[in-house]
């Protein structure tokens, strides 16, 4: 019997409706070969939503989106809207779905493809078989924390105010994120803060430590100091497996991670709740330079539909065979601009689809 999941596909703004194309044909793929039915449902997010309905994700489309299996998400933000009032701002509908939707688990796997390790800033043998997950909390800390805004005092000068802020149950849910999958890859946890200056950091610190003392003892537990763990990364990133933090140090750690595997354009991730659709979007941002001219890498994009394959619709053997047609492409020499390489076959966005569908194989 065929079975039928609901994807909800919001392609934003810049290379996002670009990739998400590719995503689409990667999905309707895996949809014939795998005998499901995949009903698709397409939203404004971002900057062409403030454009379209005044609001960078409308109620509509959150509800809609909030029904669905799984939720594909390109990329927000742009230039045109950088002086658009801060809520109303492009990542703002970005950000109200994760917290909307409390999406506080962020899962962003920094994997070196063999074909890519001459493209990264670091030389090969520091990044060959590099496999590391950041576990980043998303829904809390300063991104969300109260008070918050930018007052006038009474001398007239102003004052930029933002809070960083989590509690007992925000901490111990991503804490067991983390070491629930660690213990699917080498047991190992390096818990990421500011112990050294910040009182939430020292009470992550402890948190982290009791619920691995009681619950996780199988589990390796390091802590390092964010700026630390930032320094490590670039210095011997190999030494890592799972990583651990807050919003804003995953937010930075993350993007320095990215840039061990070559480019920005191979980095998938999911957000996911406790319970219903997860969220999969690419790391990368809109790239508004390239956007509209078939230069975009889809690779990351297509990665993050696997993702979903794996984490939302309960097909773990798909997201594999997704996985491993992204690297064969590689492997058999395409490339899009970001990650070219003497000798390689340079492909337009849907050149890259074209060949990584062409790895997929037919029925
Ligand atoms: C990311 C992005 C977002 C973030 C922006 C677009 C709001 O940088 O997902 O890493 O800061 O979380
Ligand atoms: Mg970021």
């Amino acid at each position: 019997m065929t079975t039928s999941k609901n994807i909800m596909l919001l392609a934003g703004d810049g290379i996002g409706p670009e990739i998400m194309a590719e995503a689409v044909r990667v999905l309707n793929r895996v949809g014939v070969l795998y005998d499901v039915d995949f009903t698709l449902a397409e939203g404004l997010i971002g900057g062409c939503a403030y454009d379209a309905d005044g609001t960078p994700l409308s109620d509509e489309t959150l509800a809609i989106a909030a029904k669905s299996d799984a939720i594909l998400l390109g990329a927000v933000g742009g230039p045109q809207w950088a002086k658009t009032a801060y809520d109303k701002r492009p990542e703002a509908g970005l950000l109200r779905l994760r917290k909307d939707l409390d999406l506080f688990a962020n899962l962003r796997p920094a994997q070196c493809f063999e074909a890519l390790a001459d493209a990264s800033s670091l030389k090969r043998e520091f990044v060959t078989g590099l496999n590391i997950l950041i576990v980043r909390e998303l829904s809390s800390g300063v991104y969300f924390g109260e008070p918050r805004g930018i007052e006038t005092l009474d001398d007239g000068s102003r004052v930029g105010l933002n809070t960083q802020r989590y509690t007992t149950h925000e901490i111990d849910r991503i804490t067991r994120v983390a070491f629930d999958m660690a213990r699917k890859r080498d047991s190992r946890v390096a818990s990421a803060e500011k112990a050294n200056v910040m009182e939430s950091g020292l009470m992550w610190r402890e948190d982290v430590t009791a619920i691995q003392a009681a619950d996780y003892p199988d589990v390796a537990l390091e802590h390092v100091l964010a700026d630390n763990c930032a320094m490590q990364l670039v210095k011997n990133p190999k030494q890592y497996d799972v990583i651990l933090t807050d919003n804003l140090f995953g937010d930075l750690l993350s993007d320095v991670a990215a840039m061990l595997t070559g480019s920005l354009g191979m980095l998938p991730s999911a957000s996911l709740g406790a319970s219903g659709p997860g969220v999969y979007e690419p790391v990368h941002g809109s790239a508004p330079d390239i956007a509209g001219q078939g230069l975009a890498n889809p690779s990351a994009m297509i990665l993050s539909l696997a993702m979903a394959l794996r984490y939302s619709l309960g097909m773990g053997a798909a997201a594999d065979k997704v996985e491993a047609a992204v690297a064969a492409a590689l492997q058999a020499g395409f490339r899009t601009g970001d990650i070219m390489a003497d000798g390689c076959t340079k492909v337009s966005t849907k050149g890259m689809g074209d060949a990584i569908l062409d790895q997929l194989g037919h029925t």
